[in-house]
């Protein structure tokens, strides 16, 4: 693993998965960490693990909590180097079981989160002129896939957040970035009935990201192979875009 260049960082959405194992990455490296999510018992966990892990639990979909968690964060670690948002909820939808509800809350966690969290650190990262924020969006926010049509475009919306703030925060020294995963073995992939090419582990996908943000690519994407097949389908025509579909993803699906 690289030597990361941060002494402090905010993980978000840190109870499991990508965002748990980058906290504990971090750690190994001696980066003063707060971890956020809603179960403060898995947060405590990680602070059993190692002391320079500071619990800070969160509902990102609050935005008063979210502003108020980043408060005492700054009281805690001063100013932070490097927040990661990796929270998100995935309830895969058809057209048939459409949910309003869950698309309501895919929307406030996934998308209004990553608003509130832009919202809490903003002002002291332009006043500082430093520091780096990477939002995890997903390969599936390349285009509509099926039963990603909420999820997908949560996803789609990070994107073009992140791409549209890019340059702004370039000229204010500030660097965001856009993770775009594949597959990745979590509690969140668990519940897929579904074939998913080139699934990794989260050791894996961390070191990936790691090694991105400490390189400041504005977006740090894998598994290669499946990236470059998406980024394809990204410039085909609609007619052969839902050819391919057809043909090959929604066949495996049913196999
Ligand atoms: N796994 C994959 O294949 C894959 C692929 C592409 C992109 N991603 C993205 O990678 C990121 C991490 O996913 P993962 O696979 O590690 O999933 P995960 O294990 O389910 O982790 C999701 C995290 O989000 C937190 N979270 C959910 N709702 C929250 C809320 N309202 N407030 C605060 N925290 C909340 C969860 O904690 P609590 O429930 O404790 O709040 C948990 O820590 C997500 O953005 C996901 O969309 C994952």
């Amino acid at each position: 693993m690289m030597t990361v260049p941060w002494k402090t960082a905010w993980i978000i959405g840190a109870s499991s998965g990508i965002g748990r194992q980058l906290s504990l990455d971090l750690a190994k490296q001696s980066v003063k960490t707060v971890v956020s999510a809603r179960s403060k018992s898995e947060l405590v966990e990680l602070n059993n693990r190692f002391d320079t892990i500071t619990p800070v639990p969160v509902d990102v979909s609050e935005a008063i909590a979210v502003s108020e968690a980043y408060k005492k964060i700054r009281m805690i670690l001063g100013p932070i180097d490097l927040v990661v948002f990796c929270a998100a909820v995935w309830h895969p939808m058809n057209a048939e079981d459409f949910d309003l509800v869950k698309a309501k809350q895919s929307f406030d966690i996934n998308v209004g989160g990553v608003h509130n969290m832009l919202g809490a650190i903003m002002p002291s990262f332009i006043e500082r002129k430093e520091g780096q924020i990477a939002i995890i969006a997903s390969v599936a926010g390349y285009r509509g896939l099926p039963k990603s049509a909420v999820y997908g475009s949560t996803k789609a919306a990070l994107i073009s957040l992140a791409e549209s703030l890019y340059l702004d925060l370039k000229k204010k020294g500030i660097t965001i970035s856009v993770v775009n995963p594949g597959f990745v073995e979590t509690a969140m992939t668990k519940k897929n009935d579904f074939p998913m090419p080139f699934i990794m582990k989260p050791e894996m996908a961390s070191k990936r990201i790691i090694t991105g943000l400490c390189k400041r690519h504005f977006e740090i994407a894998f598994p290669l192979r499946l990236v470059y097949l998406l980024k394809l389908a990204r410039i085909l025509p609609y007619h052969l875009y839902f050819w391919c579909i057809t043909n090959f993803i929604l066949k495996s699906f049913k196999s």
